[in-house]
């Protein structure tokens, strides 16, 4: 299979993707919609979950994949919580960490195991509202504009070098949950891009300047 820029990309060469998500999981769907075109050059080969319930977990037992649920409650303190979840990933050999709806804080420590690896995407323009509220937070700041950003994670929350953003209009009578949906629509197209377009082509950061591709 030939990709665009002309190199062959194979099963066993696609980029091992292990996607933490805690939600519905719509942009794992995404992933595991792209991942079965050779072409695509990554798969996700692991789910990892804080909550049991997730739908993140159908979704990768419908395609297949392995998944772990590592549930805060069943560890003694966040620090072993934290490192229960880095655990669960290394089991599946990453070349890439996908945070896909990951609704919690990992620790410098699970980013130093991952450095430069971890992924996140996060349902607004960057730096502009980070943190767990996003779309409610650009929605009360009364934005025209917000969007979606796909950012490599360091110790801050949702403050890493940025990889790539698509911007979303914001319609008059938006609520939350209108206005994350069409984030939403956005956010998948983006992440499926950029994780495929890093994974065939590669990525160059220095200081806060991400390149992907040379
Ligand atoms: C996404 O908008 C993500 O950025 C945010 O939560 C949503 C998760 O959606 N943190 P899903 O679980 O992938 O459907």
């Amino acid at each position: 299979m030939q990709t665009p820029s002309g190199h062959a990309i194979d099963a066993t060469s696609a980029s091992r993707l292990v996607v933490l998500a805690s939600g519905g999981g719509s942009n794992l769907a995404a992933l595991l919609a792209a991942h079965d075109d050779p072409a695509y050059g990554a798969r996700v080969v692991g789910v990892v979950t804080d909550r049991p319930g997730a739908g993140a977990l159908d979704l990768a037992h419908a395609a297949g994949v392995p998944s772990a649920v590592v549930a805060m409650k069943d560890f003694d303190d966040r620090a072993a919580w934290n490192e229960g979840v880095a655990q669960a990933v290394r089991v599946f050999r990453p070349d890439w960490v996908v945070l896909a709806g990951f609704m919690r804080v990992l620790a410098p420590q699970f980013v130093r195991r991952f450095e430069g690896r971890i992924l996140n995407t996060h349902p607004a323009l960057l730096p502009s509202f980070p943190g767990a509220h996003g779309v409610r937070d650009a929605l009360a700041h009364g934005v025209r504009i917000t969007g979606c950003t796909v950012h490599l994670v360091d110790d801050g929350v949702d403050t890493g070098p940025i990889l790539a953003q698509a911007a979303v209009p914001v319609h008059d009578g938006d609520d939350e949950p209108t206005l994350h949906e069409r984030i939403k629509s956005a956010e998948r197209a983006l992440l499926v891009e950029t994780v495929g377009r890093i994974a065939r082509e590669g990525l160059y950061v220095a200081g806060r300047h991400a390149t992907i591709g040379g």
